[in-house]
């Protein structure tokens, strides 16, 4: 025998018990160790799970009643969201989708001259393509089964296969099949409109949106029909500093606006036609105004009593099922005698100097500044009366 193998062998069996001493020492350990990177990975397949549920589907079934509500009772919002200089950004805030419709006491006479609009200027009022049909059925079924029933628990009463209109009467079937039906009486029976906006199938702009189909009877000066089927774009091609300073960032937020999340903002101008309706004439472009200018008598007599403040509260959410995006919006106008009477009347007068002075200055010809604004300021600092 190879005298190697006798050391050989007593030092294999020596190593071969450290083993099993180190092992059975260390048993605990080795256990934990071989169980931590298990444990770890659930973890973090965790993690996104528990971070998501604001932007979850469970969103939608969780609205919070307002039990007491007293449509009758509650003042519209007053909206004041002008600053002294305009700059044009997105200006949102996050909100829930509880948050969505906002009442008040203004809602009869509404649906009545909502009602009027859509028998009187359906064409303008209202519009569906075919490949907006499942975005509006989708968002009828759930304001009819769960956000207007939950939300407006007095206001709104699901009776048998209809939601009754405790306001009106009117009974909604809970599903509809027709679209153009459908639109007429979310129109007919809230007080917002509402655009859907699908990304487009052309290839080249796929990631971008295009108006599919809407129901609007308070536009502030366009035709929404005249904008079915255009890329948000070409729908702000008026607007002054839209494709510099905001088209990249709308597309970018538009396409990735995920199921769940809703957010908010406002915007102001002044109507001095006080028109809830209104198609045209909100608006100017700089050839309009030299026109005008150029015109003997060109410029219009302002009528103070008439002029208001337009402010619009909007939201733009996403359906969970056809991923359609919903922009929502309520009208809010507000005499601008209010505006002097609360004590606002120079803080408007100011934002509407800084109509001028902030990122885009051509909003002081676009918003017509050039037309009411002297007028209008002097009646908000106390200089005149209406
Ligand atoms: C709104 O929520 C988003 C996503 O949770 C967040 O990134 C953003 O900062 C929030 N915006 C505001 C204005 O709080
Ligand atoms: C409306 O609601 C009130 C109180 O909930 C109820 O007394 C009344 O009968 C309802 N009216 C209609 C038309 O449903
Ligand atoms: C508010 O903004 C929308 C576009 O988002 C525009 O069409 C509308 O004319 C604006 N309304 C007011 C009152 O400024």
């Amino acid at each position: 025998m190879d005298p190697l193998d006798l050391i050989r062998t007593p030092l294999s069996w020596g190593l071969v018990l450290l083993g099993i001493l180190f092992c059975a020492f260390n048993r605990d350990r080795i256990r934990k160790s071989l169980k931590q990177p298990i444990f770890r990975s659930r973890i973090t397949t965790c993690q996104p799970e528990k971070a998501a549920p604001e932007y979850s589907e469970d969103a939608y079934y969780s609205i919070e009643p307002l039990h007491n509500f007293d449509v009758d009772k509650e003042e519209p919002l007053k909206i004041r969201p002008f600053k002294p200089k305009f700059h044009m950004t997105m200006a949102i805030e996050n909100t829930t989708l509880s948050d969505l419709v906002a009442m008040d006491k203004t809602y009869r006479d509404r649906l009545k001259i909502r009602s009027e609009l859509i028998q009187q200027e359906r064409h303008e009022v209202l519009a569906c393509n075919p490949r907006a049909v499942p975005a509006v059925l989708e968002l009828y079924t759930w304001l009819t089964c769960t956000y207007l029933p939950t939300r407006f628990p007095l206001l709104f009463t699901p009776t048998g296969p209809h939601l009754q209109n405790n306001i009106t009467g009117a009974l909604l079937p809970l599903h509809m099949s027709n679209a153009d039906a459908a639109l007429q009486l979310l129109g007919e029976n809230i007080d917002d409109e509402f655009l859907f906006l699908l990304p487009s199938d052309a290839l080249e702009d796929k990631r971008k949106y295009r108006l599919e189909a809407f129901v609007n009877c308070f536009p502030s000066g366009f035709n929404t029909r005249a904008k079915l089927g255009l890329l948000l774009a070409d729908i702000h091609t008026p607007v002054p500093g839209y494709a510099q300073k905001l088209e990249k960032s709308m597309d970018r937020f538009f396409a990735a606006l995920p199921v769940g999340r809703i957010v908010k903002r406002c915007n102001w101008s002044i109507s001095t036609n006080g028109q809830l309706f209104c198609l045209k004439g909100n608006h100017m472009s700089e050839a309009e105004l030299a026109a005008k200018e150029k015109e003997e008598g060109g410029m219009e007599e302002i009528d103070l009593t008439k002029t208001v403040l337009r402010c619009e509260r909007q939201t733009l959410h996403r359906l969970p099922e056809s991923r359609a995006l919903v922009f929502a919006f309520k009208t809010y106008l507000y005499p601008i005698q209010e505006l002097r009477d609360e004590g606002s009347g120079e803080v408007l007068a100011d934002a509407i100097d800084g109509l001028g002075l902030g990122s885009v200055p051509g909003m002081k010809v676009y918003k017509r500044q050039v037309v009411w604004g002297e007028k209008v300021k002097a009646f908000l600092r106390g200089e005149i009366t209406a």
